[in-house]
């Protein structure tokens, strides 16, 4: 895939983001990240059900999470002692966020459940761009150790910078919404073969970074929430660079390893660009969360990853 195809097929997949009204106001193999995409979130039980009726005491929580656009396994509790009965109710959340993340990975960015669900979002996305930062580190330290262009190894270094910045962004979006910073937890990293590093780079970069890029650019357009849209319209340049990068990465990696190497990174980004489609049909956001974060739902994200992957890779799909 020639680096240069990815904006023009970022451009034609952003003219299907709906554009959003001006005024109104984040499974892995990779070291100890179990799941880097569900949350539960609490939520105040609605007056009203999505068939009209009203809750009561006997109504099951995975009712009351279907009228937030959330699922089970959920759970009913109180927001204060004093309270007689429920009023509260916890449903678990799939958010779809991407970025690259580093091997070994032991956080995830998950809040407490009494975070509101948009906060928990936007901490998934600060834990995300955080961990990043050493994974362009990591990247910046081998791509000079075995030989790289120096261009490539400036790139990483740049990009580590910029996601600090981006770190930042979505750690003030998710303080505004009622979420505290998430912890960031890496394992020391091990020196490791150049085959390793184009592995990581084609899964982490090629694919979750990339699309991860496609988001952001999206939201930029889709948030109803206008601070939202400005801290990704900042972003989504920067992550279709660090997109670009992968791509450049993978080029040069490919060129050094042998055919057996390169089919088997070849078969990484396979697999990847599949579990990616699974974990975007698998996502699950209340519908008040789309909309201030600008996220496509599930069907769209779904189709976005499909269609970038056969834009990027037509003859995998042959
Ligand atoms: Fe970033
Ligand atoms: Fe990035």
């Amino acid at each position: 895939m020639s680096r240069r195809k990815l904006r023009p097929v970022f451009s034609r997949l952003w003219l299907l983001a709906p554009v959003t009204a001006l005024g109104m106001g984040c499974s892995s193999t990779w070291g100890c990240d179990s799941d880097g995409h569900t949350s539960q979130s609490t939520f105040p039980i609605p007056a009203m059900l999505l068939d009209g009726g009203t809750p009561t005491q006997a109504t099951a929580c995975e009712e009351l999470c279907a009228s937030y656009g959330a699922k089970a396994p959920c759970s009913l509790s109180k927001s204060t002692e004093d309270k007689p009965e429920p009023d509260q109710v916890s449903c678990e959340t799939l958010f779809i966020c991407e970025g690259r993340r580093p091997e070994g990975l032991c956080s995830d960015g998950a809040v407490a459940v009494e975070v509101p669900a948009l906060g928990a979002l936007f901490a998934r996305m600060a834990h995300l761009e955080a961990a990043s930062v050493p994974a362009f580190e990591r990247l910046a330290d081998e791509l000079a150790a075995h030989g790289a262009p120096e261009r490539l190894v400036r790139a990483a270094r740049r990009s580590a910078k910029e996601e600090v910045r981006h770190a930042r962004a979505m750690e003030a979006l998710a303080l505004r919404h009622g979420a505290p910073i998430p912890e960031l937890k890496v394992a020391p990293f091990q020196a490791r073969s150049l085959e390793a590093l184009a592995l990581e780079n084609a899964v982490e970069g090629c694919v979750r970074e990339t699309f991860g890029a496609l988001l952001a650019g999206w939201q930029a357009r889709s948030a109803e929430d206008a601070q939202v849209r400005e801290s990704l319209a900042a972003i989504a340049p920067d992550e279709q660079r660090h997109a670009e990068l992968s791509w450049a990465i993978d080029a040069w990696a490919l060129e050094q390893l042998s055919p057996e190497a390169r089919e088997r990174v070849e078969e990484a980004r396979r697999e990847a660009w599949r579990e990616l489609e699974r974990d975007a049909a698998a996502s699950l956001v209340p519908d008040a969360v789309a909309r201030a974060s600008g996220l496509p739902s599930a069907r769209m994200a779904q189709r976005l990853v499909r269609e970038l992957a056969f834009s990027l890779m037509p003859q995998a799909h042959a």
